[in-house]
């Protein structure tokens, strides 16, 4: 029987809502067709937003949404993107599979899908291949509410108010796809365009986000703090769990029972990840000022036969679940550092939370998960402790991986992952000074290549789960192997 304390009394951290954040670029079918069919599309949409899509993302809580990218942020040129769309300019996606980008969802469009899910915006600028004149611009034509050029332009093009810009990146993988810089030089550019990035509106300043280390690159989280954590409000971090190695990193469907536990493995690498990140950043900024932001994460696969290379499409099945559920456990641990996370990405590329087909759409397990984790968004992380067998004889693969948090009102929200694929778990918790009135569970379970399809598409899902007895000071329950159970507790 394994132990799971929570103490209500350790109140710890706030749990962002952004740690729920998404992540959707000009990649594959993720902006055309995933997220924005057009106005005169036979697909049922309000302004070219998809509806059915928007609708799911509302009902999952989706706080925060990255755009345009990615690599191709640092080749984004916003003003191709703006003004009638039969006069924007048309240009090759070299990145993602040399496709014809219209520029048909630009500025304008991407705040009207963040006002249809009512979520913030997180923009990214380009670094990479643009001007500090173009970056600064795009932040006066976004954000100014006066007299200047970009206003008036704003204007002219149907936007009389300036939007929000909550969150803006300058730059993405500039040690990569934006410009292979050394973490010298780009610390530098950042503060230069930083500089420029002005508060336009006082009352909500931007939130500015500096590109971080890819995976491990220790070093460059280092140079990063050391020359502009001044400059800085977050700094960001990149990782994808890729079960084999880039050249044939494996299916998504078709896997082996060692395949779900080096993935399950290397998931849980983020949780070395930023904590070793976190402590370098502890050197510079002890009070924890800057934000560690995680806006790439998830796993990443073999496309699916018959899809273009370079769309990224994959399906998604239990054992992605279990890598989102774990995942998002860490995020909220370490929610006094984390602010903010954004998973790759979501509609119809890496680990998308819905897939479409023409009108047709699914909801992947990784879906539910965060449907299932929106109960811990803006609560706060309480101390808690489960008692774990190690599945890899290492120390590098927990059987059980947990987080607990309390909402304003009392009620405490505890999520448990088991990852082993064959065995439950039987689980006493107690939970410190708290007498139990109350408590309901939800699960989402299956075997590890259980998943939805087209032709059906509710193999997944979850359920009410009962299988616990009350105690005075807590419950005791069993957890079915390759699950995700949320506790209610009141
Ligand atoms: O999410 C796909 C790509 O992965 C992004 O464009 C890039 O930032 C990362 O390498």
């Amino acid at each position: 029987m394994e132990k799971y304390l929570i103490n209500p009394n350790q109140k710890i951290s706030k749990i962002n809502k952004e740690i729920y954040g998404h992540f959707s670029e000009h990649l594959g079918r993720c902006i055309y067709e995933g997220l924005y069919v057009g106005e005169d599309s036979p697909i049922p949409n309000v302004n070219g937003m998809r509806k059915d899509v928007v609708d799911a993302l509302k009902e999952m809580g989706i706080p925060v949404l990255r755009w345009p990218g990615g690599c191709f942020a640092d080749e984004y040129h916003w003003k191709d993107g703006i003004g009638p769309k039969e006069s924007r300019k048309k240009m090759i996606n070299t990145h993602w599979g040399g496709v014809v980008e219209d520029n048909s969802f630009g500025t304008h469009e991407f705040f009207e899908l963040c006002r249809q899910l009512g979520c913030d915006a997180y923009i990214n600028g380009n670094l990479g291949s643009g001007t500090v004149q173009e970056m600064s611009e795009w932040i006066e034509y976004m954000t100014f509410d006066g007299v200047s050029p970009m206003a008036e332009l704003r204007k002219a093009n149907g936007q009389e108010k300036p939007w929000t810009v909550k969150y803006f990146g300058v730059g993405n993988e500039n040690w990569g796809c934006g410009g292979h810089m050394h973490p010298e030089f780009y610390a530098d550019q950042y503060r230069r365009y930083e500089t420029y990035v002005r508060n336009y509106n006082g009352n909500i300043p931007i939130y500015r986000i500096a590109c971080g280390a890819n995976v491990d690159d220790y070093n460059w989280t280092d140079v990063l703090m050391k020359k502009a954590a001044s400059r800085m409000n977050g700094l960001s971090l990149h990782y994808y769990t890729v079960p084999g190695e880039w050249g044939k990193k494996g299916k998504a469907l078709e896997f082996t029972k060692d395949e779900y536990y080096t993935t399950i493995e290397k998931a849980y690498r983020m949780e070395e990840l930023v904590s070793r990140h976190g402590d370098i950043m502890n050197r510079y900024d002890p009070k924890k000022r800057v934000g560690m932001i995680v806006d790439e994460w998830g796993t990443w696969y073999d496309v699916e036969e018959g899809t273009n290379p370079g769309f990224l499409y994959q399906q998604n099945t239990m054992r992605d679940a279990i890598v989102a559920g774990l995942t998002l456990n860490i995020f909220n641990k370490h929610s006094d550092r984390i602010r903010m996370a954004n998973i790759a990405q979501t509609i119809n590329v890496l680990q998308a939370v819905a897939l479409t087909d023409g009108e047709d759409m699914l909801l992947t397990p990784t879906y539910h998960i965060f449907k299932m984790y929106k109960d811990h968004q803006e609560n706060t992380l309480l101390g808690s402790y489960i008692t774990t067998p190690d599945l890899s004889e290492k120390g590098t693969l927990p059987k059980l991986i947990e987080s607990a948090s309390i909402k304003e009102d009392g009620t405490i929200i505890a999520t448990i992952v088991n990852t082993s694929a064959d065995d439950s778990a039987e689980i006493h918790c107690q939970i410190a000074d708290f007498t139990l009135k109350n408590l309901s569970a939800e699960i989402l379970t299956g075997e590890m290549h259980d998943y939805n399809s087209f032709g059906n598409k509710n193999v997944v899902g979850t359920k009410v789960f009962s299988d616990f007895e009350l105690l005075k000071d807590g419950f005791k329950t069993t957890v079915p192997p390759c699950s995700v159970v949320k506790f209610v507790i009141k």
